[in-house]
């Protein structure tokens, strides 16, 4: 018999797209349909991640190398996926991620420029073999997420960030979403939220094979 695990689930979008609305619907719903669920997001979910995030979004270190952005990412991975994620998984709960390694490759690789291929020499290091199992990708106009987010706080160091370098972010999500389509549902987010909740409904719904995942 082939060993089990709990489903990987994550969120991904640009500032303002509703994940933590999207995120609370996801548990209920999960929970409903009887799973145990380990909601946790990044940079962060760690004491050391949630020390790092403090470095990563805040102004202390406003002139952050790339790379060195890049390798605090994943180097919160690493603790994330050491201290939680993956014995969550062996549990056979599931874990719903607000943000993974998509982001990744949005923000620092088409955000930043970073080329694809460091990235992924990066995601196999760290990761080996774990991807996630479905991701929901929550889009909407640059100009919109911006609007929503910028009613919120005072804005970390990455929603200071331009309109344009939103637009990379954007498109990169959109380019890993068509790259894979099976993994990556794209939500539209920009629709009133009885109506991301059905699309949300639906893609969840379509996925009750939760114990059959093999461990990998
Ligand atoms: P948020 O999760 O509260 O939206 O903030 C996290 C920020 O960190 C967000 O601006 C995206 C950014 N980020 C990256 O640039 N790369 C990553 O790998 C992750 C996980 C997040």
């Amino acid at each position: 018999m082939p060993q089990t695990r709990g489903r990987f689930i994550t969120v991904e979008g640009i500032e303002g797209a509703g994940k933590s609305t999207c995120l609370t619907f996801m548990r209920d719903r999960l929970i409903q349909a009887g799973r145990a669920v380990l909601v946790t997001r990044e940079p962060g979910g760690t004491a050391l991640g949630e020390e790092l995030r403090a470095l990563l979004l805040g102004h202390r270190q406003e002139g952050m190398g790339e790379d060195a952005e890049l390798l605090l990412m994943f180097a919160a991975r690493a603790e994330h996926l050491a201290q939680k994620i993956l014995p969550a998984l062996a549990r056979g709960d599931d874990v719903l991620c607000d943000r993974f390694t998509d982001a990744t490759y949005a923000y620092q690789g088409a955000g930043r420029g970073i080329a694809r291929e460091r990235i992924a020499a990066m995601e196999n290091w760290v990761q080996k073999g774990l991807r996630p199992d479905l991701t929901l990708l929550l889009d909407l106009p640059v100009e919109r997420g911006l609007e929503r987010a910028g009613k919120r706080s005072t804005p970390d160091r990455f929603e200071s960030e331009t309109v344009r370098f939103f637009q990379l972010v954007r498109q990169g999500y959109l380019d890993l979403a068509e790259a894979e389509p099976d993994r990556i549902k794209r939500i539209d987010a920009s629709q009133p939220l009885v109506e991301v909740e059905r699309q949300l409904a639906q893609v969840i719904d379509a996925y009750p094979e939760y114990d059959k995942v093999e461990f990998g």
